[in-house]
């Protein structure tokens, strides 16, 4: 119990209970197909997010969470496997286009000290942003705390520490500017 208690200290019971209800819808129309899946997950997402500007195109298969603190432009596009965890606040922008199987987690473990362990500890939420007109590739994984400017393409199985720059294109772990977009 003691774990579960530090696990969750300053998380509050309506917190819980949205999480809980969350998984349950996201759940029910995360696999359906086709357009009828895609219809069903922007109305799904209209409801739960903190904003979704016009529709979402979402494939079967993404697991969002927290996503009352996920803010959405328009015409968003995500492919399966993708998870994204807004604990600590993330926006996109408008024609963000993320691929398969990447990873944009808004929460950080503390890991200073033997105890307790990493596990036990709380998350400490740390915000993302994800600026217009972003192509995420597959595999890539983006850390807390950054921002995605206007422009950036990730190349596939990157991994994102830092700020990036307009219309930069990155690639590698870390991510690497391997060149700008613009002439
Ligand atoms: C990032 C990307 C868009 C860059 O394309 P590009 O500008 O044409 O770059 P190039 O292919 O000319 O590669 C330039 C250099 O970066 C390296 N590189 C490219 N992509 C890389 C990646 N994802 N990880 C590590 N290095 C990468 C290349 O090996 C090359 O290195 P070199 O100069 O030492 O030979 C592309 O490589 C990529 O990762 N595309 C993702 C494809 C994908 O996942 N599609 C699925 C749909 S989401």
């Amino acid at each position: 119990m003691s774990f579960l208690r530090d696990k969750l200290a300053g998380i509050k019971a309506g917190e819980l209970i949205f999480l809980q209800v969350e998984a349950i819808a996201f759940w029910l129309v995360g696999g359906l197909p086709g357009v009828i899946g895609f219809a069903f997950r922007s109305l799904a997402y209209k409801v739960f997010f903190k904003r979704l500007r016009g529709f979402a195109w979402v494939q079967h298969g993404v697991t969002i969470v927290h996503s009352r603190r996920l803010s959405v432009g328009r015409n968003f596009g995500c492919n399966s496997g993708t998870y994204i965890n807004a604990i600590g606040g993330i926006t996109l922008g408008d024609y963000v286009l993320l691929g398969s199987n990447v990873t944009i987690s808004s929460g950080k473990h503390p890991i200073d000290g033997e105890t307790p362990p990493v596990f036990a500890r709380p998350v400490e939420p740390q915000g993302i942003v994800v600026e217009d007109d972003v192509w995420i590739a597959a595999g890539a994984v983006i850390l807390p705390g950054v921002t995605l400017r206007r422009g950036t393409v990730v190349g596939a199985n990157s991994v994102v520490t830092k700020d990036t720059d307009a219309y930069g294109v990155y690639a590698g772990s870390p991510a690497r500017k391997l060149r700008s977009r613009l002439p």
